[in-house]
């Protein structure tokens, strides 16, 4: 990673994730997807302009506890957070619209110690609107942004300053979203673009009542249905399909054995779907289903192996009283 000295105020935006590599990335998974037994769509599709408004819409959904919750430990948290870190780069993966992210540089700001902000995510749209009112509201913080895909594109973060030190956030439970190998894999990843005594803020959803889960998935307003039939949209829209979208249902479960809620789409009747941009027909029999989303909840001793396991060393923790969601602050052993 390269070193840098970043200006006060100044505001980047590096694109390492261009039109043309999304548009072939989508072309691999779509291909792969809808061949697969299950057909299945990974998540990061969900996200374009809409799908990300959707997301927001889900956070301020009275179901959706994970996000309140993991702003309620932040809350907490942060104080103790910016004073054991030091941290003077701030570094978030998967940063959406960065709302909670503001409860951190609120926090390492009055520490006194932070200089810059790196935000990444895969939706240019999501960031660049983060990053303007960010500017707008901490007009003395570097802005470094980076349109990437955090399960490749690391090792083009900005590296740490001459004598700086950064923590990467990695919140909302967005780990639980990648399947165990590619976890594992991620993890290496972020630790390998760290130096030793870096930090790694990790929020991580936690097995609680399937009663509470599922309506977090399925919420009674259908947004969460509308975020997982976005997929299908971006699909007609980006590749040409010609998806009916509303003959599909929105499912969520709660698979006990993998612990993880899992989301598909379900069709409603036999269709054939011809995927112009990719020269691709497939078919469906009403009840056939594509997988769109995992989204793990895991005990807290899984939570310490998997971090062990990819060279992290526990710091400190923070878990709701209801036990919903664990933030852990991690050292780049
Ligand atoms: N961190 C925020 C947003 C979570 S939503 C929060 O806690 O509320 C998940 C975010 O991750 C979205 O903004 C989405 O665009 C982004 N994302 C999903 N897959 C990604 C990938 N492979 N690489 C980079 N960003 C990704
Ligand atoms: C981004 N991620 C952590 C969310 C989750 O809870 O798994 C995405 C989401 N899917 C449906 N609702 C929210």
């Amino acid at each position: 990673m390269r070193s840098s000295v970043s200006t006060p105020g100044t505001i980047q935006l590096d694109v390492h994730l261009t039109d043309a590599d999304a548009d072939a990335a989508l072309r691999a998974d779509v291909l792969h997807g809808l061949r697969a037994r299950p057909k299945e769509l990974p998540p990061k599709w969900f996200y374009d302009a809409r799908g990300s408004a959707l997301f927001e819409k889900i956070t301020e959904l009275p179901e959706y506890y994970p996000f309140r919750t993991e702003r309620a430990l932040l809350t907490d948290s942060v104080d103790d957070i910016a004073r054991s870190s030091g941290a003077d780069t701030v570094v978030e993966l998967g940063s959406g619209s960065s709302t909670k992210t503001r409860l951190l540089l609120d926090a390492f700001g009055a520490a006194g110690t932070l200089h810059r902000y790196v935000p990444q995510d895969v939706s240019e749209a999501a960031l660049r609107g983060a990053m303007d009112e960010l500017h707008r509201d901490y007009p003395a913080l570097a802005l470094h942004g980076v349109v990437g895909d955090f399960t490749k594109d690391l090792h083009r973060l900005p590296g740490a300053e001459p004598g700086g030190k950064r923590m990467i956030a990695f919140l909302g439970g967005t780990i639980g979203n990648l399947l165990p190998a590619a976890r594992h894999a991620f993890l290496c990843h972020v630790r390998s673009v760290l130096e030793p005594g870096e930090q790694l803020l990790l929020g991580t959803g936690l097995v609680t009542d399937p009663d509470v889960m599922v309506p977090a998935y399925d919420d009674a307003a259908g947004v969460t249905a509308e975020f997982n039939r976005n997929v299908l949209w971006v699909l007609n829209r980006e590749l040409g399909a010609d998806f009916d979208v509303d003959a599909f249902d929105h499912v969520a479960l709660w698979d006990a054995a993998n612990s993880w809620i899992e989301m598909r789409l379900r069709a409603t009747r036999d269709m054939h779907v011809r995927v112009a941009g990719l020269d691709l027909d497939v078919s469906f029999l009403a009840g056939d289903e594509i997988v769109t989303e995992i989204s793990a909840k895991f005990r807290t001793e899984v939570v310490d192996e998997f971090v062990a396991a990819a060279g992290f060393e526990p710091t400190r923790r923070w878990i709701d009283p209801d036990h919903r969601f664990a933030l852990s602050l991690l050292t780049a052993g």
